[in-house]
């Protein structure tokens, strides 16, 4: 299989983008719109899936008008069943669930640990059975509200529950607002010899909706803020270079928190996300690209554990991936050092911990899901705003790759 990102897919009006201002996207295939709602200022990322259409919903106060909201994508009197990350359970969950009993849908919450450990089938039946207790039926809808594991947990839920209920994801984070929610990916660990099989029951079902508050990210600590950024230059880099550009210039006001610069990134990394999932719901192909950058980062998460963040370990990745890409003559123009800015100036390591040996993260790459027949496969970059997989990349270009981001 090759796949490759092709530049100017995602076309961008780029005198739009000043500082404060919102992006315009001019051509592309699966439209973004600015629109305002009763003076709601409002963006839109379709995501164009044959047979389940939905939006990404982006704007500050969008927590407020949940129950609106929800009523746009699941018409109806519905009950919400909201799984909540128990951290924002109290002070967001309680407007999500006041806004959401305003609409009429009678919400019920159950909180969960946003951790790996949380994300498995006793997680997930004691979801199940909640919602049976409560006497759901399939006319439910599962409100997802939180991070990454909140999630896929929830998704996973919500897609078994009576054979399947209609999810709505409400991101809280940075990285599940531009990666993880859109896209309908849903699964549960299972526990394996080395620790967690992560991922390893689960399904594709899309979300009716993905609704991004970028409020919620004022208080999102500095390191999280930058984790989700790894995933925006990680689509900068699979298909819209100017976004990588316009990160490094917007990096003051991503930090303070601005919305508006927030909503705009949001946006057009989430577009990224959105026109890769349309044209390859199910990973067959073109899907594979989002993993830029991940072969090296699942090997330093194996490693380190929780030392490191998947964004951390994403942008050392990217890095490394570059190196490898310019050193197999997969891209010789390739520009590590370009890539090492960027990463400083979204706070982002540029150097793996120290501890970990280069023997064992080529073992650990070994592990890697796309690892066929004893082989590697790589997504590396080959241009500005493209890439592709790479079977079989030699040993020493991965040995330059790792030595790049400090692992000897
Ligand atoms: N996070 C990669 C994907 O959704 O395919």
């Amino acid at each position: 299989m090759r796949s490759t990102t092709r530049r100017g897919h995602l076309a961008v009006d780029l005198a739009a983008i000043t500082p404060g201002h919102l992006l315009t996207m001019t051509t592309s295939p699966t439209p973004s719109t600015r629109s305002s709602t009763n003076g709601w200022q409002v963006q839109r990322v379709e995501v164009d899936v044959p047979a389940h259409r939905y939006q990404v919903v982006i704007g500050a106060g969008a927590l407020e008008r949940l129950g609106a909201l929800l009523h746009e994508c699941c018409p109806g009197t519905r009950r919400a069943f909201v799984v909540a990350d128990r951290a924002v359970a109290e002070g967001v969950g309680r407007q999500v669930m006041a806004t959401l009993a305003e609409a009429g849908a009678a919400p019920i919450v159950a909180e969960v640990e946003a951790s790996e450990a949380s994300k498995t089938v006793a997680g997930a039946e004691r979801l199940w059975q909640s919602m049976l207790d409560a006497r759901l039926d399939r006319t439910a809808i599962v409100v997802a509200l939180g991070g990454g594991v909140v999630g896929d947990l929830a998704g996973f839920v919500a897609a078994t529950f009576m054979r399947g209920v209609d999810c709505v994801q409400v991101p809280t984070t940075l990285l599940a607002m531009v990666d993880a929610s859109i896209g309908g990916k849903s699964a549960v660990n299972l526990p394996c010899a080395g620790g967690l099989a992560k991922n390893a029951v689960g399904v594709f079902r899309q979300p009716r909706r993905v609704i991004c508050d970028p409020l919620v990210l004022a208080t999102l600590p500095d390191r999280v803020l930058s984790a989700g950024l790894a995933e925006c230059l990680k689509h900068a880099m699979i298909s819209d270079p100017e976004l990588a550009t316009w990160m490094e210039a917007q990096q003051e006001r991503i930090f303070a928190r601005d919305a508006e610069t927030l909503t705009a990134l949001i946006a057009r990394s989430a577009k990224v996300k959105a026109g890769i999932v349309a044209r390859d719901e199910h990973e067959a192909g073109e899907r594979t690209l989002l993993n830029l950058g991940h072969t090296f980062a699942h090997a330093l998460e194996g490693a380190l554990h929780e030392s490191i963040s998947h964004g951390e370990a994403v942008g050392l990745g990217l890095l490394a991936a570059t190196e490898a890409s310019r050193a197999s003559a997969h891209w010789p123009g390739a520009d590590p050092d370009r890539v090492e800015r960027r990463l400083r100036a979204l706070h982002l390591p540029t150097r793996a911990p120290t501890g970990c040996s280069l023997s064992v993260m080529l073992d650990l790459m070994g592990m890697d899901k796309k690892h066929r027949a004893g082989r590697w496969r790589l997504v590396l970059p080959v241009g500005e705003g493209a890439c592709r997989v790479v079977d079989d990349p030699p040993r020493e270009a991965v040995v330059a790759g790792w030595r790049r981001i400090g692992v000897t």
